[in-house]
């Protein structure tokens, strides 16, 4: 069937890439890789890097010699360190006996984080642990990005591995707070590494979905022949989650939802729906498709922004939601930070010009999604008035929908079945991945991206350049929005959004299907 030969596709890539990464072992000598985990004592740590680590080992896509160091100031073990994340490591029963093997293989080392001698320890106690002076490295900074900055220089300067050993640094957003602090990260970090030893991730990069846009536009001819301006009338891209900050306002309030979800995931989506065609499927023929794209947008201008803070649902009887933004323990009273922002650009080349490129993302809203919305324009002619239809055909729309349940649909206008008439009704196309490929296990976007690191494909992370044009397209908006220039629209927890930035959609040209 269908489903076995779907099952017996991803086994067999399943099989490739574990022998990529084997093969990667057996290459050449030295055979040894230590995995190191700065910040090892934290919430993206626990929830994130260590089980991962672990269902990368678990089916066998890790290296056989491989060890894994834990790194951060505080007092711990790695016992500890583990039974914080045992929650999210997902270790079934008669996965036991690999686990304690997964355990053994990883150790904590705890230092500063600008001090040379700490660093010097490190790389001794790195040494010891993999039995090697020149085993390749990994270097996952999962650490606020205050530290970024001496973390990255003592690691290149006290805990580089002696030849042929390499190292791949892997870096986690925010890259920067604003054009100049990224470019004044990414020339410090140009200093100290080579731009390929640098591994930026923006996790939207890393899902399944989004890697799927690519091979859509570029394998289906029905689809390429409309991606352009003379078919599309709008592009939408969406980022809704139902949860507020969660305690994490300390971190959002210094930067707002348009640093946090615009200028990262959203804007790495536009640039890969509207980049032209890459010459290849490498790292670097794609990477420079995407720069190009986003050099041909302007910086957002104010008029076509709105953005809003959300306050608690004082009759809800979920006791969070009840909580609004100012509520956050760590957000100051009189914060006008946006958790909520729409913003609209146009590309100025050829394919695009004129096109609205709606990004919209927001807290606390009624729901979690993330989906691109590709409208069609109108279809001209009129013909199916003259039967007495009253309402407008419908636009057809091709939906990307990236979380949850990933799905793509194309809403089309179809004979309403059994009408004797010619009575329109809009459908869907549908291909919902749960019950066209159930049973085919969709990797976490962390997952494909430590193995992306592994195997050294640099495609789905952010080159310097485009962090750059990235930063350059929301700079003067977010200086506005810093100084107080914008108003910032009340909306409550709960809500679908902002009836305002819906209205600018519609005035751009977005027609609600
Ligand atoms: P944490 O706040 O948990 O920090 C990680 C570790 O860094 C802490 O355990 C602490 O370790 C150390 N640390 C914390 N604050 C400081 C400070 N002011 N100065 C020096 N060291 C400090 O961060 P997360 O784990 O949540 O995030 C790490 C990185 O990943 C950040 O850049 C974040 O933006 C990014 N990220 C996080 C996500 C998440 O879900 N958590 C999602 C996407 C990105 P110790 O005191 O032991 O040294
Ligand atoms: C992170 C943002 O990058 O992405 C968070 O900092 C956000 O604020 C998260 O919640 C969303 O990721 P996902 O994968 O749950 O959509």
């Amino acid at each position: 069937t269908s489903e076995n030969l779907t099952k017996e596709k991803a086994d067999y890539i399943y099989q490739r890439l574990r022998k990529q990464i084997t093969s990667i072992d057996s290459e050449a000598c030295p055979q040894s890789f230590v995995f190191f985990v700065f910040g090892a004592s934290g919430d993206l740590a626990k929830k994130k890097i260590y089980p991962t680590l672990w269902w990368l080992y678990r089916d066998g896509f890790l290296p056989e010699h491989i060890c894994f160091v834990g790194y951060a100031r505080s007092q711990l073990t790695i016992e500890k360190i583990f039974q914080n994340a045992d929650k999210y490591m997902k270790v079934h029963d008669h996965e036991r006996d690999l686990y304690k093997k997964f355990l053994e293989l990883n150790h904590y080392v705890c230092g500063s984080y600008d001090k040379s001698e700490d660093f010097d320890k490190l790389n001794h106690e790195a040494n010891k642990i993999s039995q090697h002076t020149s085993a390749h490295r990994f270097f996952y900074l999962a650490l606020p990005p205050s530290v970024y900055g001496s973390v990255s220089e003592l690691i290149s300067t006290h805990c580089r591995p002696g030849a042929p050993g390499w190292v791949r640094l892997i870096v986690e957003k925010p890259f920067g707070k604003d054009l100049q602090s990224s470019n004044i990260l990414s020339g410090h970090l140009s200093k100290f590494y080579a731009e390929e030893e640098i591994y930026r991730i923006d996790h939207y990069l890393g899902k399944e979905m989004v890697q799927n846009i690519m091979v859509l536009r570029f394998s289906n001819r029905i689809f390429s022949r409309v991606w352009n301006r003379d078919s599309v009338a709008a592009v939408k891209i969406i980022f809704k989650e139902d949860i507020g900050t969660q305690g994490r306002g300390g971190y959002f309030d210094e930067f707002g939802i348009i640093r946090d979800v615009i200028q990262n995931h959203l804007m790495q989506i536009l640039s890969i729906v509207a980049m032209e065609k890459p010459r290849s499927t490498t790292g670097e023929d794609i990477r420079d498709e995407k720069v190009k794209v986003l050099r041909c947008i302007a910086p957002i201008k104010s008029e076509n922004v709105v953005i809003g803070q959300y306050l608690g649902d004082k009759e809800s009887k979920d006791s969070e939601r009840q909580l609004g933004y100012l509520d956050d323990a760590g957000v100051p009273k009189d914060s006008t930070t946006p958790t909520y922002a729409q913003t609209i650009l146009y590309i100025n080349n050829e394919r695009w010009d004129g096109v609205p490129f709606i990004l919209r993302a927001g807290k606390a809203l009624n729901e979690k999604k993330a989906e691109i919305r590709i409208q069609f324009r109108d279809v001209p002619g009129g013909m199916f008035d003259e039967n007495g239809s009253k309402a407008p055909l419908a636009r057809d729309e091709l939906v990307v929908r990236i979380q949850p349940d990933e799905a793509i649909y194309l809403k089309v206008n179809t004979k309403r079945p059994g009408e004797m008439s010619y009575s329109i009704e809009e459908t869907e196309l549908d291909l919902t991945y749960n019950e066209r490929y159930r049973g085919v296990k969709l990797p976490d976007a962390y997952e494909r991206l430590i193995l992306d690191v592994f195997m050294g494909s640099r495609i789905n992370f952010v080159r310097s350049d485009e962090l750059q044009e990235a930063w350059r397209i929301v700079d003067p908006i977010l200086t506005e929005i810093d100084q107080k220039k914008l108003p910032v629209v009340p909306y409550k927890f709960g809500a679908a959004g902002l009836p305002q930035a819906f209205d600018a959609a519609v005035k751009h040209g977005y027609v609600f299907t």
